[in-house]
């Protein structure tokens, strides 16, 4: 069998030429699949499957019985690392995560443990080593962590604030503390993905969902300096890492000083008219609107060629869409879209190649 490194996912983030464009999707594990709402109904709910590595690994495989996509993500939650800090994390239907204990406050983040024991989060490392074993090197897998500022955000809030209104007085008001609880989850972030890196993930993707909330200095200040933190501690130097940020249009200078192998951006901005801005640096992962695969199969055929059409030189290039798929989506639009991808993409990447010669 092919070493994993010439799977065509770790190619296209290496950008070299391919025969076409690989794609998995954002959540492609969920709850759009009967197969894992009636795994999550029989288990008791989504922490007890995050919690156990038996049914995280055999939810991980799950979309990959059904689809034919070029890489496994763990089937975890970024939010899982807080178990490191002795706060308990639960999800209540329909009103997202929720958290025993906030941080707001000098006091509550001294009071929050600080021997960091990774073995609290155990279960997520053994889920990957059984998952990397069931996967016996066909595909690849991804190892995540959120950014600090995205994790904190939720540790401020205590929930899934659309709104964050705790958030944005603490950065104008306490921005030391903000600064100084960014420090604490940044150090935990890192032995929490340097562990994933041993237990055997082929690529590391660090999701930056509510970076998006922050401008200009402070986007660098309180968010990209910490994930900066992180991948200059990773301890193999030669892993790929994936930045994913929403709305990435107004902060392309600080994207361009990453040091990052691929972004990952939303639709708010056109594939090729981000490859241009950032001036080819990035491989690039994205950003077909999840609602597309609203539509019928013809639509969805047409919005594939689009994407194609508008990045243009296409090297580099790692096909998802720009947010998680949703529950609303019927499974077989994602068949549809899949093979919409295998057909279109190779007389794209052909077209690299003959530019190459
Ligand atoms: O992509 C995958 O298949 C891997 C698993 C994965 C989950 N969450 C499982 C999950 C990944 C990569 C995440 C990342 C995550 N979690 C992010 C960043 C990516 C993004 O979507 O922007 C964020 C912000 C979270 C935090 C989180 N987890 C929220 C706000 C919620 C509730 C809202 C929602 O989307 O459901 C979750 C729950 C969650 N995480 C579910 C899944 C499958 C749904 C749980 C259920 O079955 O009820």
């Amino acid at each position: 069998m092919q070493p994993i490194s010439d799977h065509l996912l770790l190619k296209a983030i290496r950008k070299e030429s391919i025969d076409r464009t690989p794609l998995w999707i954002m959540r492609q594990a969920g709850r759009y699949l009967p197969e894992y709402i009636d795994l999550k109904n029989k288990s008791g709910g989504f922490m007890n499957l995050v919690n156990n590595p038996d049914l995280a690994c055999q939810i991980t495989l799950q979309p990959l019985e059904r689809f034919s996509l070029d890489s496994a993500i763990i089937f975890s939650d970024i939010l899982v690392v807080a178990d490191m800090l002795g706060i308990q994390l639960s999800f209540e239907e329909n009103k997202g995560p929720i958290f025993d204990k906030t941080i707001k406050t000098e006091k509550s983040l001294n009071e929050m443990k600080r021997d960091y024991d990774i073995s609290e989060v155990r279960y997520v490392f053994d889920a990957i080593e059984q998952t990397k074993k069931e996967l016996s090197g066909k595909i690849p897998l991804i190892g995540f962590i959120g950014s600090p500022w995205t994790v904190t955000t939720y540790l401020i809030e205590g929930n899934s604030s659309k709104v964050f209104e705790n958030v944005k007085k603490m950065i104008s008001e306490e921005r030391i503390l903000v600064n100084d609880i960014l420090t604490e989850i940044t150090e935990v972030s890192i032995r929490y993905i340097n562990q994933q890196i041993k237990s055997g993930v082929d690529a590391v993707m660090i999701f930056d969902t509510w970076g998006g909330l922050l401008q200009d200095n402070d986007f660098y200040e309180l968010s990209v300096k910490y994930v900066e933190k992180i991948k200059n501690s990773l301890t193999d130097s030669n892993i790929p890492v994936i930045y994913y940020i929403r709305e990435p249009k107004n902060k392309i200078n600080t994207l361009n000083k990453m040091d990052v192998d691929v972004i990952g951006i939303d639709s708010t901005i056109g594939l090729g008219e981000f490859r241009k801005a950032t001036n080819n640096k990035f491989a690039v992962q994205g950003n077909l609107d999840k609602d597309t695969l609203k539509l019928s199969e013809k639509e969805i055929h047409e919005a594939v060629e689009q994407l194609f059409e508008e990045y243009d030189f296409n090297t580099g290039h790692i096909f998802n869409l720009g947010t998680g798929i949703t529950p609303d989506i019927d499974p077989s639009k994602v068949s549809i879209l899949i093979d919409a991808v295998k057909e279109i993409s190779p007389k794209f990447n052909r077209k690299v190649k003959n530019a190459e010669v």
